[in-house]
């Protein structure tokens, strides 16, 4: 937004302006990228309304932001430092403006989040720019808002819409916020050029709303029934119970005492671990998609997939929902057909649910043009491949896409665990070749992990960074090795899985105890899933590297020799009755991990829920730190995402490397040495945790 102001404008701090227009000051908010309310922009508003009062040449005030925004709310680098408190806090902020005699307005364009709308509702009224959008989204980061936001909004809107926007942390857009009351006015054109006279206007007529002394009306309103209907697993469930009990205090306290008692919810709130575990997520989440390596991204027009079967139907949802033309090959009319009507089947479901209407079925559908001819691929701009996981399959389907796809095209295959590089060199554009791998449900799980090969172009990686995000994805760039990030790191998981079966673990128990420490399935569930047969194919192949002096459960093996494979042939680690996902306790298993621990001389004890999460926990930590090492991941906090958004680990616990710096990386490495000491080398500590332990470092 442009200022041009009557007299010049001047600098209240490092990150706040002031300026006169006519008789209105203009405090102006100049903190990029978002004007988080950092301590400097505290106190900068603070001089600006203390100037402003003491001229008399002044009859109005407007808080405006520059940049994009009005204002992103505080400045959440700065929690957990003293910066975060250092006075003036938002809430004397707030104070002065509501003991203005002039009146002061919010000019707000872009976005008022969190502090930033609080900011606003704390002043005597809202010019808003059509298109903008506000929300108290704190509760995203496992907060409640904290600057009286809980207290004054339910006072503006009713405390039904408000206890909704607060404990969803939704956005209202301009429209849908006059329509509440949350805006008194919107403006089409230039904001400030609304703004000025609006201010002007109210400074006429004397005195001036102030949101915190208006009568709450909470009748009708039924705050058990709202509690009620949470999602007790939701990661961010502590914050969204706060954030109701904050807006229940608004109803039964005066203004100060509950400003009191939501500073209170939010100080415990941000010292606890699930907020900062919320909080790294969201900078893991904003870092993923960068990648050093200076690439350049390019457009991607059509989109050409090989194979109708799980993932390539997903796949091809996947870029049909975000608008992409897509060519779905098949090698023959059955599977092909198959696949289409399964696509049809998913988006009818997603439309039975009221989520999707029939026009976008169809849409969607049309976006999705089948074939059986492989020459159809030959416009494509980015091919994914996602055929039998079979090297000699996927190369011989590269061979093909090498001849028949146009120059410049990227060629990808959604392999989960085989090597990139040995694809690569069957085609003469070893640049031009990626692994997608995508995430079952592909149209749905977020994560994407991004496959550097060795030769893998630098333009390449970036447009396929850059499509991802456009799909809805999180991509994440890791580098070639068995099983890549996410996989990789099972495997130790699931090792101490079946060792403490043998050990005298029952499925029920390992599974239950992960469940509760917040994992969205249990390892033996999980494996269930996503079918037995595909492990244990990944175990025959990498036997003859397995050093034979080296503990083995055989208890997967003896289970897929029964031809149990999981939910598919309703028998894996459970048993399933016919339609059923519910995972059944199974004898035979039982008899199987028996024998397996005999077999090995094991002597069977009780096993505690401690000691199955501390195992398969630092088994994901351990290899995770080995994999940042090898530099198979950029950063620690990748590791993190993808563990949080394509396997199902806790978010309010910031994902496996995280949850390491929360037990703190010296205890971690001690418990490691104590796994070690007590079960042998596969506890081989990492030596990048070593070295920080020795550095003294708090994080990886
Ligand atoms: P699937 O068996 O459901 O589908 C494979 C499809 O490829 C079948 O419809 C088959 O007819 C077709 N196909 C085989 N050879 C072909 C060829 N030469 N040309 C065209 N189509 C051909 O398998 P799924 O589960 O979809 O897996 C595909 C790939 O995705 C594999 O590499 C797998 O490792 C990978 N993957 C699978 C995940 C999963 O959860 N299922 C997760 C992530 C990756």
């Amino acid at each position: 937004m442009s200022l041009t102001a009557t007299s010049p404008s001047r600098d209240l701090s490092n990150t706040v302006r002031y300026a006169l227009h006519g008789r209105v000051a203009v405090i102006f908010l100049d903190n990029p990228p978002v004007n988080g309310l950092g301590d400097t922009v505290r106190r900068g508003i603070h001089e600006g309304l203390a100037l402003a009062q003491s001229d008399a040449a002044v009859d109005a005030i407007v808080i405006a932001g520059a940049g994009k925004a009005f204002c992103g709310g505080a400045d959440i680098r700065q929690f957990n430092t003293p910066a975060a408190t250092a006075k003036p806090m938002l809430r004397d902020v707030i104070a002065a403006i509501e003991a203005s005699g002039k009146p002061v307005v919010a000019a707000i364009h872009g976005f008022a989040l969190g502090g930033g709308l609080e900011l606003a509702l704390g002043c005597h009224y809202r010019v808003a720019q059509a298109g903008s959008r506000l929300a108290l989204p704190e509760v995203n980061l496992g907060l409640v808002p904290g600057g009286g936001g809980t207290q004054r909004l339910p006072r503006l809107i009713g405390v039904m819409p408000a206890l909704d926007m607060i404990h969803t942390g939704k956005p209202l857009d301009a429209g849908a916020a006059l329509a509440a009351g949350l805006v008194d006015a919107i403006a089409e054109g230039d904001l400030l050029a609304f703004a000025l006279p609006y201010a002007l206007e109210r400074a006429a007529q004397g005195s001036h709303p102030v949101a915190s002394r208006r009568a709450l009306n909470a009748d009708g309103v039924d705050f058990a029934a709202t509690r009620a209907r949470l999602n007790p697993k939701a990661r961010n469930a502590i914050a969204q119970r706060a954030a109701i009990d904050c807006v229940e205090a608004a109803t039964r306290l005066p203004i100060e005492p509950g400003l009191d008692e939501e500073r209170r919810l939010f100080d415990a709130l941000v010292e606890g671990d699930a907020s900062k575990a919320l909080r790294h997520l969201f900078f893991a989440e904003k870092e993923a998609p960068r990648v050093s390596g200076g690439g350049r991204a390019g457009q991607i027009g059509r989109v050409g997939i090989l194979g109708a079967g799980t993932m390539g139907g997903g796949i091809a949802m996947a870029f049909a929902n975000a608008g992409y033309p897509v060519t779905l090959y098949e090698r023959d009319q059955a599977a092909l057909d198959r696949g289409v009507a399964l696509i049809r089947k998913n988006y009818e479901i997603t439309a039975a649910k009221g989520k999707l209407d029939a026009a976008g079925v169809e849409a969607r559908m049309a976006r999705i043009a089948p074939s059986l001819d492989v020459q159809d691929l030959g416009q494509a701009d980015l091919v994914i491949e996602a055929v039998f996981e079979d090297m000699a399959v996927k190369q011989a389907v590269f061979r093909q896409l090498d001849a028949v796809c146009k120059a410049g095209a990227i060629l990808a295959t959604n392999t989960s665990r085989l090597n990139i590089d040995e694809i690569a060199a069957c085609t003469v554009r070893p640049e031009a070749v990626i692994g997608l791998h995508f995430f079952s449900p592909a149209n749905v799980m977020k994560l994407l992990e991004v496959v550097r090969g060795a030769g893998t172009g630098a333009d390449v990686i970036a447009t396929c960074m850059a499509v991802a995000q456009k799909i809805g994805k999180i991509p994440v760039l890791v580098g070639v090795c068995e099983g890549f990030v996410g996989n990789r790191m099972l495997t130790g998981y699931w090792r101490e899985a079946g060792f403490l079966l043998e050990e005298g673990a029952s499925p029920q128990q390992i599974d239950g105890a992960l469940t509760r420490f917040g994992m969205a399935m249990g390892p033996l569930a999980m494996a269930d899933l996503a079918g037995m047969d595909i492990n244990w194919a990944t175990r025959k192949r990498l036997a003859p590297t397995r050093p034979a002096h080296l503990r083995y459960s055989k208890v997967a093996d003896r289970i897929c020799e029964l031809g149990r494979f999981g939910q598919k042939t309703q028998a894996g680690y459970y048993r399933y009755e016919p339609g059923s996902r519910q995972p059944l306790p199974d004898p035979v298993v039982d008899g199987i991990i028996e024998d397996c621990a005999r077999e090995a001389g094991i002597v069977r004890r009780p096993v505690s829920d401690e000691e199955i999460v501390e195992r398969c926990m630092l088994a994901l930590v351990n290899e995770g730190a080995l994999i940042i090492e090898e530099g198979i991941a950029q950063r620690a906090s990748d590791v993190d995402v993808v563990y949080v958004h394509g396997y199902g680990f806790p978010g309010a616990r910031g994902g496996p490397m995280f949850h390491a710096q929360t037990l703190g990386l010296a205890a971690t490495l001690e418990k490691i040495r104590a796994l070690r000491h007590e079960h042998g080398e596969h506890w081989k500590p990492a030596p990048l945790l070593e070295r920080l332990v020795e550095q003294g470092a708090t994080a990886f």
